[in-house]
């Protein structure tokens, strides 16, 4: 981190009292670190909108390893983006459904490609994808 530097900041008392409210509910101490984590939460937005740089992420899918063929197709897409897919976490939740998250870095127009096509999959009952980032361009 390359120093600090203190701001005061006019807001509305309703809005501050909301988000004070927000804040300790999440179990935040003070507002700063709030503050920068929605900073963050903003920037790292922007570097998936901005498309140029590498992002990463995970891409969590929820599914019944029974329906035809549906595991074969996943593990093909994964196959095929090899080098966008880093590592993988099946967990086998019941006799029926698998859990599985996959750790993904690239570009982003590439990963959210990637991850809408595995969400997409005929038979995956739910999946979301969390986008992050390497951390490099934040404080
Ligand atoms: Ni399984």
């Amino acid at each position: 981190m390359t120093g600090l530097t203190r701001f005061g900041i006019s807001i509305p008392t309703k809005l501050l009292r909301r988000f004070d409210a927000l804040i300790a509910r999440q179990g935040y101490t003070n507002r700063s670190e709030a503050l920068r984590d929605l900073v963050r939460d903003r920037l790292v937005e922007e570097e998936w909108k901005a498309g140029k740089g590498e992002v990463v992420g995970t891409v969590t899918l929820v599914y019944d390893h029974h329906v035809r063929e549906l595991t074969q197709k996943l593990t093909e897409l994964q196959h095929h983006h090899h080098t966008e897919i880093l590592s993988t976490l099946h967990i086998h939740l019941d006799e029926h459904h698998c859990l599985e998250v996959l750790a993904v870095k690239g570009k982003s127009m590439e990963v959210r490609r990637i991850a809408d096509q595995l969400i997409g999959t005929k038979g995956v009952k739910h999946g979301k994808l969390v986008t992050t980032t390497t951390g490099r361009a934040l404080a």
